[in-house]
Protein backbone atom coordinates (compact mmCIF):
# COMPACT_ATOMS: atom_id res chain seq x y z
CA UNK A 1 0.00 0.00 0.00
CA UNK A 2 1.77 3.34 -0.80
CA UNK A 3 0.43 5.99 1.14
CA UNK A 4 0.76 9.73 0.39
CA UNK A 5 3.54 11.68 1.98
CA UNK A 6 2.53 14.47 4.94
CA UNK A 7 3.07 17.93 3.60
CA UNK A 8 3.36 19.43 7.34
CA UNK A 9 7.22 20.24 7.87
CA UNK A 10 7.57 19.83 11.68
CA UNK A 11 8.40 15.73 12.36
CA UNK A 12 5.52 14.07 14.28
CA UNK A 13 6.29 11.79 17.75
CA UNK A 14 4.63 9.15 18.35
CA UNK A 15 4.81 7.22 21.95
CA UNK A 16 3.47 4.23 22.37
CA UNK A 17 2.71 2.72 26.16
CA UNK A 18 2.04 -0.63 27.93
CA UNK A 19 3.05 -1.60 31.55
CA UNK A 20 6.25 -2.98 31.47
CA UNK A 21 7.79 -1.99 28.19
CA UNK A 22 9.04 -5.41 27.37
CA UNK A 23 5.83 -6.78 25.87
CA UNK A 24 3.47 -5.05 23.98
CA UNK A 25 5.00 -1.41 23.44
CA UNK A 26 8.13 -2.57 21.96
CA UNK A 27 5.89 -4.69 19.45
CA UNK A 28 4.02 -1.43 18.68
CA UNK A 29 7.30 0.50 18.10
CA UNK A 30 8.90 -2.51 16.23
CA UNK A 31 5.38 -2.60 13.96
CA UNK A 32 4.77 1.26 13.12
CA UNK A 33 8.67 2.14 12.78
CA UNK A 34 8.65 -0.57 9.99
CA UNK A 35 5.63 0.69 8.20
CA UNK A 36 7.60 4.15 8.69
CA UNK A 37 10.31 2.77 6.51
CA UNK A 38 8.30 0.84 3.95
CA UNK A 39 6.55 4.35 3.64
CA UNK A 40 9.34 6.28 3.50
CA UNK A 41 7.87 8.68 6.13
CA UNK A 42 11.15 8.09 8.52
CA UNK A 43 11.92 12.29 8.09
CA UNK A 44 8.43 13.08 8.97
CA UNK A 45 7.32 10.71 11.83
CA UNK A 46 9.11 9.43 14.62
CA UNK A 47 8.30 6.87 17.18
CA UNK A 48 9.29 5.48 20.79
CA UNK A 49 7.42 3.42 23.20
CA UNK A 50 7.86 3.00 27.28
CA UNK A 51 6.11 1.46 30.37
CA UNK A 52 3.60 2.97 33.21
CA UNK A 53 5.69 0.71 35.35
CA UNK A 54 9.74 0.50 36.03
CA UNK A 55 9.83 -3.12 37.03
CA UNK A 56 11.89 -3.80 33.53
CA UNK A 57 13.85 0.08 32.89
CA UNK A 58 16.84 -1.01 31.28
CA UNK A 59 15.95 -4.31 29.78
CA UNK A 60 15.59 -5.46 26.30
CA UNK A 61 12.23 -6.32 24.90
CA UNK A 62 10.92 -10.13 26.64
CA UNK A 63 12.25 -13.09 24.58
CA UNK A 64 9.04 -14.40 23.38
CA UNK A 65 7.94 -10.95 22.04
CA UNK A 66 11.26 -10.53 20.39
CA UNK A 67 11.39 -14.02 18.81
CA UNK A 68 7.67 -13.10 17.64
CA UNK A 69 9.01 -9.84 16.14
CA UNK A 70 11.64 -12.06 14.13
CA UNK A 71 9.51 -14.33 12.68
CA UNK A 72 7.62 -11.36 11.27
CA UNK A 73 10.99 -9.85 10.05
CA UNK A 74 11.47 -7.25 12.62
CA UNK A 75 14.33 -6.79 15.51
CA UNK A 76 13.58 -5.52 18.39
CA UNK A 77 16.17 -3.37 20.16
CA UNK A 78 14.59 -1.01 22.39
CA UNK A 79 15.50 -0.86 25.94
CA UNK A 80 12.57 -0.45 28.81
CA UNK A 81 12.17 3.34 29.82
CA UNK A 82 9.17 4.72 32.31
CA UNK A 83 6.67 7.28 30.91
CA UNK A 84 7.48 11.02 32.09
CA UNK A 85 4.89 13.92 32.71
CA UNK A 86 7.56 15.68 30.01
CA UNK A 87 6.67 12.79 27.28
CA UNK A 88 3.00 14.10 27.29
CA UNK A 89 4.69 17.48 26.18
CA UNK A 90 7.26 16.51 23.97
CA UNK A 91 5.56 13.46 21.86
CA UNK A 92 2.41 14.46 19.55
CA UNK A 93 0.24 11.01 19.95
CA UNK A 94 0.58 8.95 22.90
CA UNK A 95 -1.02 5.41 22.42
CA UNK A 96 -2.00 3.04 25.39
CA UNK A 97 -2.30 0.02 25.04
CA UNK A 98 -4.78 -0.68 27.42
CA UNK A 99 -7.73 1.57 29.57
CA UNK A 100 -5.59 1.07 33.06
CA UNK A 101 -2.41 2.46 31.05
CA UNK A 102 -4.61 5.00 29.52
CA UNK A 103 -5.67 6.16 33.21
CA UNK A 104 -1.95 5.75 34.44
CA UNK A 105 -0.78 8.21 31.88
CA UNK A 106 -3.52 10.77 32.51
CA UNK A 107 -2.29 10.55 36.09
CA UNK A 108 0.77 11.99 35.06
CA UNK A 109 -0.85 15.45 34.60
CA UNK A 110 -2.74 17.71 36.64
CA UNK A 111 -3.81 19.70 33.71
CA UNK A 112 -4.83 17.54 30.49
CA UNK A 113 -5.17 20.41 28.88
CA UNK A 114 -2.17 21.77 28.45
CA UNK A 115 -0.10 18.90 27.20
CA UNK A 116 0.46 18.31 23.60
CA UNK A 117 -0.04 14.80 23.30
CA UNK A 118 -3.25 13.36 22.05
CA UNK A 119 -3.44 10.50 24.16
CA UNK A 120 -5.54 7.55 22.80
CA UNK A 121 -6.32 3.81 23.04
CA UNK A 122 -4.27 1.67 20.11
CA UNK A 123 -7.16 -0.13 19.46
CA UNK A 124 -9.11 2.75 18.51
CA UNK A 125 -7.88 1.77 15.15
CA UNK A 126 -8.50 -2.02 15.15
CA UNK A 127 -11.50 -2.32 12.79
CA UNK A 128 -12.10 -5.47 14.62
CA UNK A 129 -12.31 -4.35 18.15
CA UNK A 130 -12.75 -0.43 18.12
CA UNK A 131 -11.87 0.86 21.32
CA UNK A 132 -10.79 -2.53 23.20
CA UNK A 133 -7.49 -3.51 24.73
CA UNK A 134 -4.57 -4.83 23.89
CA UNK A 135 -4.30 -7.96 26.18
CA UNK A 136 -1.12 -8.38 28.22
CA UNK A 137 0.39 -11.40 27.05
CA UNK A 138 3.65 -11.67 29.93
CA UNK A 139 1.82 -14.46 31.89
CA UNK A 140 0.34 -16.28 29.20
CA UNK A 141 1.04 -19.10 26.27
CA UNK A 142 2.93 -18.26 23.12
CA UNK A 143 -0.09 -17.68 21.07
CA UNK A 144 -0.66 -14.33 23.28
CA UNK A 145 2.54 -12.94 21.73
CA UNK A 146 1.32 -13.76 17.50
CA UNK A 147 -1.97 -12.55 18.91
CA UNK A 148 -0.62 -9.09 19.61
CA UNK A 149 1.43 -8.93 16.50
CA UNK A 150 -1.78 -9.03 14.56
CA UNK A 151 -3.57 -6.38 16.66
CA UNK A 152 -0.72 -4.26 16.44
CA UNK A 153 -0.21 -4.50 12.77
CA UNK A 154 -3.99 -4.25 11.96
CA UNK A 155 -3.89 -1.44 14.45
CA UNK A 156 -0.94 0.31 13.11
CA UNK A 157 -1.88 0.54 9.48
CA UNK A 158 -4.78 2.53 10.41
CA UNK A 159 -3.54 4.75 12.77
CA UNK A 160 -0.55 6.01 10.29
CA UNK A 161 -3.52 6.59 7.30
CA UNK A 162 -5.17 8.34 10.81
CA UNK A 163 -2.13 10.40 11.12
CA UNK A 164 -1.46 11.60 7.51
CA UNK A 165 -5.06 12.49 6.87
CA UNK A 166 -5.04 14.45 10.30
CA UNK A 167 -1.40 15.90 9.09
CA UNK A 168 -1.63 17.00 5.37
P1 LIG B 1 3.87 -5.24 28.80
O1 LIG B 1 3.78 -6.65 29.58
O2 LIG B 1 3.12 -4.24 29.66
O3 LIG B 1 3.18 -5.53 27.52
O4 LIG B 1 5.34 -4.93 28.68
C1 LIG B 1 4.18 -6.83 30.91
C2 LIG B 1 5.49 -7.06 31.21
C3 LIG B 1 5.88 -7.27 32.51
C4 LIG B 1 4.94 -7.25 33.52
C5 LIG B 1 3.62 -7.01 33.23
C6 LIG B 1 3.23 -6.78 31.92
N1 LIG B 1 5.34 -7.50 34.86
O5 LIG B 1 4.46 -7.54 35.73
O6 LIG B 1 6.53 -7.65 35.13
Amino acid sequence: MQIPNIKSLSMKKVLFVCLGNICRSPMAEGVFQDLLEQNNLTDQISCDSAGTGAYHVGELADHRMRDTAKQHNLELTSRARQVTEEDLHEFDYVLAMDKSNYRNIMRLTNDPNSIKAQVMLMRDFDELDQGGEVPDPYYGGIDGFENVYQILKRSNEKFLAHIQQAEN
